[in-house]
């Protein structure tokens, strides 16, 4: 085994900067809150940190629009405050990557007010400019996050194009100064010390050069509401094949890969450093070794389908998580790394998505144990860890989210439905729902602010519940400490950091199980090689005695959510209780 990177061993923990911690007391997070917040964070044990856009930016899409791509936002604070977060989380063992946003600006960035202002500004050709025809836009591509994707500019008579909110332009990635630009803000960031970056939205970089129109039928709003009503898999099956065809010039476009590659290069000038590509297609681990180091394995966390509007759809069972890896792990380049998440900032939270309303713990201490045995590098998102749930706002006029925003607005103007029916239709596309501040007692505002503080979104009202850190800490049973505990033995498992994986039962329904084995290398053992561990996970209510034909002698345990009589399990016929995580090692 040749010894593994920091980024492969870690287990990542996405911060969403205006929710987790709030320093100074207006309401929003802020990198004073985080410091504050180091200790909670070792403590847990994780390794490595993503932080979602801290950059000064109008908040149009929650940060997604950045003004200044080398400068903290000042409701975060500056960058001495930044320096001091870095430190104290590098003091402690902690790694931190930035989010890197390519594709787009904000439109308040200097670089776009410039473009804009005149069809000779030097800066003109760093965005996408073009001519209409007879009036009308460019051609009919459509913007992800609703409209067209071109917005028409009154003063030099051109239409610009945005592949999300028109307040995003996009970059022309063509152009070598904008290249240039960005990699020098990337170097700003990496000689201050960063260990990497999570890279946004990197499909969408470049655009059909010759321009052609889609061919979908539907339009974003009309692919929105049938989607509501689509229960046979035929018809999600049409609105599957229409979405990929609203955006087939749109994304996955030639010159990306190209570009990635030399990114690869400006990271790889310094030492350790990583690349998170927000993608789920395995092409951007180049060859294995030049491109991204790790792209996300997405269609895990789309149970049911993989329509890119995050319903609510089914659990993860066996049968899913089996398919899923199988079909990741043999599609990966050799020496790529895998990658796996069950929630980020766009999508519903884990605990509300996965559970079943009745064992909603249970499922989600499972969604943790698949995340942290299953081979590949787990990326969290705060808030996971105390058991955090969706909250769908009640009133328009809360929406953070302007993906919902324009979703209501649709709704009511163009398809005529009541402002009741409306708002439940876009509340449940809005990503606000697990963008809430984090709670973190059971003070009011859920300790995130102080009391009477109108928090940016409000906070979800179950802290007063037990949602929250300062209870679950002081509760041997909770969420939280059941994080902690996991955590710890996987650190402490070189196995199931390192191992290889091999399926075991492939028809059982209920428990997924299967081995980490961590070969040894020719004669000498190091530590942690040779050890071969059995995770079973019974993702089900009901007990189950299953039979291992393992050609092991004894299983030591290491871990179970059940108390077990701590001896050596017989493997011919291992009871694993209702929900029980398993972990054995073969001896
Ligand atoms: C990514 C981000 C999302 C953002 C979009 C546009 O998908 O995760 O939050 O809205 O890119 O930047």
């Amino acid at each position: 085994m040749t010894e593994l990177k920091w980024w492969q061993k870690a287990v990542f923990y996405q911060i969403y900067p205006r929710s987790f911690a709030d320093g100074n007391g207006d309401g929003i997070g802020d990198f004073q809150g985080m410091i504050d917040r180091l200790d909670y964070l070792q403590d847990l044990g994780i390794d490595a940190v993503w932080i979602s856009p801290h950059y000064p930016s109008p908040i149009f899409d929650c940060g997604y629009d950045i003004s200044d791509y080398t400068a903290v936002a000042p409701e975060y604070g500056t960058l001495d405050v930044f320096k001091r977060f870095l430190d104290g989380a590098h003091q402690r063992g902690i790694r931190v990557i930035l989010d890197l946003v390519l594709n787009h600006t904000s439109d308040q960035h200097p670089w776009f007010v410039e473009s804009r202002s005149s069809r000779n500004n030097p800066k003109r050709n760093w965005y996408v400019w073009l001519d209409g025809v007879d009036g009308v836009p460019p051609n009919n591509w459509l913007s992800i996050f609703g409209g067209s994707a071109w917005e028409y500019d009154r003063a030099t008579k051109q239409y610009y194009y945005h592949c999300f909110f028109k307040q995003q332009p996009d970059l022309n990635w063509h152009n070598p100064e904008v290249k240039q630009a960005m990699f020098d803000a990337a170097r700003f960031w990496l000689d201050l010390g960063v260990d990497g970056f999570r890279l946004d939205a990197i499909g969408t970089i470049f655009e059909d050069p010759a321009r052609t129109d889609h061919r979908a039928e539907l339009s974003l709003s009309e692919l929105f509401t049938a989607q509501l009503n689509a229960t046979s898999d035929e018809e999600q099956e049409r609105l599957i094949e229409q979405w990929t065809m609203m955006l087939q010039n749109q994304v996955e476009q030639p010159g990306v890969h190209e570009l990635m590659q030399e990114l690869r290069k400006v990271i790889d000038e310094y030492d350790d450093r990583v690349l998170v590509g927000e993608s789920e297609n395995v092409v951007y681990y180049g060859d294995g070794d030049n491109e991204l180091h790790l792209n996300f394995n997405f269609p895990l966390m789309n149970t049911g389908h993989p329509f890119p509007v995050w319903l609510k759809t089914k659990r993860l069972t066996p049968p899913w998580v089996r398919a899923n890896q199988q079909e990741r792990l043999a599609a990966l380049p050799p020496g790529a790394w895998p990658c796996n998440t069950l929630g980020n900032h766009d999508s519903p939270r884990v605990y509300s998505r996965y559970g079943d309303g009745q064992n909603d713990k249970e499922l989600a201490r499972i969604s943790l144990a698949l995340m942290l045995t299953m081979r590949g590098t787990p990326f969290l998102y705060n808030g996971e860890e105390i058991g955090m749930t969706d909250l769908i706002l009640e009133d328009v006029s809360q929406f953070r989210d302007n993906r919902a925003v324009w979703l209501y607005r649709v709704a009511v103007e163009k398809f005529g439905l009541t402002s009741d029916k409306a708002l439940a239709i876009s509340a449940r596309f809005s990503r606000d729902w697990c963008r809430t501040p984090m709670q973190w007692s059971s003070a009011p505002n859920g300790g995130f602010s102080p009391d009477g503080v109108s928090t940016w979104l409000p906070v979800n009202p179950n802290y007063a519940d037990g949602v929250n850190v300062a209870d679950q800490q002081d509760d041997p049973d909770s969420l939280l400490n059941f994080y902690k505990r996991m955590l710890r033995v996987r650190k402490q498992t070189p196995a199931l950091i390192a191992g290889e994986y091999t399926l075991l039962l492939e028809d059982q329904y209920d428990c997924f199980a299967f081995l980490r084995t961590n070969r040894a290398d020719g004669a000498s053992l190091r530590e942690g090689e040779g050890q071969t561990c059995l995770i079973v996970l019974n993702m089900s209510d009901r007990t189950h005695t299953l039979n291992f034909d393992l050609n092991a002698q004894a299983i030591k345990l290491l871990f179970s959510t059940c108390v077990r009589d701590g001896g050596s399990d017989n493997l011919a016929r291992l009871s694993i209780a209702p929900f029980e995580i398993y972990i054995g090692e073969l001896a």
